[in-house]
């Protein structure tokens, strides 16, 4: 079997867990990283060499692919160069910060005839991917509406990460795009969103400038539409996503974590994630068995995700990999690959900003 080389651009708390396990794939090898501030023990323990400039990284002839894993802000520059030396491209989530860029983005992975694929995990999680079997199959008929909460208190932080700077990360809307694009991926695109909410009960040095609280409303047409919630200033944490149809419902519970079908026929149970342990272990997270950043998980440089999210990075770089060596996907996953999930997230994004900026409903029409 070929070789791929993979370069990885930031090794932090994510990058470098997705080059560890990249490393751990037949036929991948991470060959070079590039991280201002902590390439040096990441590429000891991966056994690669390190690059302090994009172009020598991207145009090295033992680079196929190029791995993006940067702060949200800094997604743009690397994506855009590795397409430029017609290197494969993952770029992780949020693929950027507005639709122009993103445009961009896919733009320029496509004149080079490059993947360009979205770090969206949700969709490798064994939950979505069954409620998106059993709603293929009609069980819970035509899905009416969906209702995600991702919810928590967030307390005084002794430090404030990028990931609470609003023109870094996006806020919660951005760096959390996860369940927006679940909630697309199976009701397709929104047509309109009114966003309302902003910072509540988060101001001062001990936090970032990012709204604590927000409330999106999307509308499909056809009598179909969706309530998503973000934030850090909910006491009462929650982390789900309900989807309810004509016939039945299913609820992909990430906090207590656990899948169910509801008909009138009863209840079926099924894992979020790989196995009971993964589930388990998410759960004792959450109920703060486990450590926890505050309310909203939040890794950095040098920890190891837990075990339901290591998973899901196994799946998600397998099929990378299993994609560069030619192998078939299945349909369900192409707009992962193309940009098209990446655009229609951030497009829908754009419009709630803008609707929570103008104090209306806004078509998503209006920011592409
Ligand atoms: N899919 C998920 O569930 C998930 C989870 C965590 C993080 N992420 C995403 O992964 C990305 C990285 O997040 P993280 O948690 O690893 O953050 P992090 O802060 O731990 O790591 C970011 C790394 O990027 C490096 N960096 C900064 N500027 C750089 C530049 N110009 N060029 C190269 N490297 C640079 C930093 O030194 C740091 O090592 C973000 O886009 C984040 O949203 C996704």
């Amino acid at each position: 079997m070929e070789t791929i080389g993979y370069a990885i651009v930031g090794t932090g708390y994510f990058g470098a867990e997705l080059g560890r396990i990249m490393n751990q794939q037949k036929g991948a090898k991470v060959v070079a990283i590039l991280d201002p501030e902590n390439a040096e023990s990441v590429a000891k323990e991966l056994n690669c060499d390190i690059e302090t400039d994009l172009d020598a990284l991207c145009s090295r002839a033992d680079v196929d692919a190029v791995i993006v894993a940067t702060p949200n802000y800094l997604h743009v520059e690397p994506v855009k160069t590795a397409a430029k030396y017609k290197k494969q491209v993952f770029c992780e989530k949020p693929i950027a910060l507005s639709y122009k860029d993103c445009d961009s983005m896919v733009k320029a992975c496509k004149d080079n005839g490059v993947i360009f694929m979205a770090g969206h995990v949700m969709n490798f999680f064994n939950g979505v991917r069954t409620a998106k079997r059993m709603i293929n199959e009609g069980r819970i008929g035509k899905v009416l509406y969906a209702h995600s909460a991702r919810n928590g208190w967030e307390p005084p932080q002794p430090t404030i990460s990028w990931k609470k700077i609003r023109a870094k990360s996006g806020g919660h809307l951005y760096h959390h795009i996860h369940e927006l694009d679940c909630i697309q991926f199976i009701m397709g695109e929104a047509k309109t969103v009114t966003m309302t909410g902003g910072n509540v009960a988060h101001q001062g040095e001990e936090f970032g400038d990012e709204d604590d609280m927000l409330l999106i409303n999307l509308e499909f047409g056809n009598n179909t539409f969706a309530l998503i919630e973000y934030g850090s200033a909910f006491r009462w944490s929650e982390h789900y996503v309900l989807i309810q149809g004509t016939e039945g419902a299913i609820k992909i519970d990430m906090r207590d974590c656990k899948g169910t079908l509801r008909t009138p026929k009863g209840e079926e149970y099924f894992l979020v994630h790989r196995n009971e342990e993964e589930d388990n272990q998410r759960t004792a997270i959450y109920n703060g068995v486990l450590e926890m950043d505050g309310a909203v998980m939040y890794g950095k440089p040098g920890k190891k995700p837990p075990l339901w999210l290591q998973g899901i990075m196994e799946m998600e770089m397998g099929f990378f990999n299993n994609l560069l060596h030619g192998g078939e996907v299945d349909d369900e996953f192409k707009p992962l690959l193309d940009g098209s999930a990446a655009r229609a997230a951030i497009a829908t994004a754009d419009a709630a900003t803008l609707s929570l900026k103008e104090n209306r409903k806004v078509a998503v029409c209006e920011v592409k």
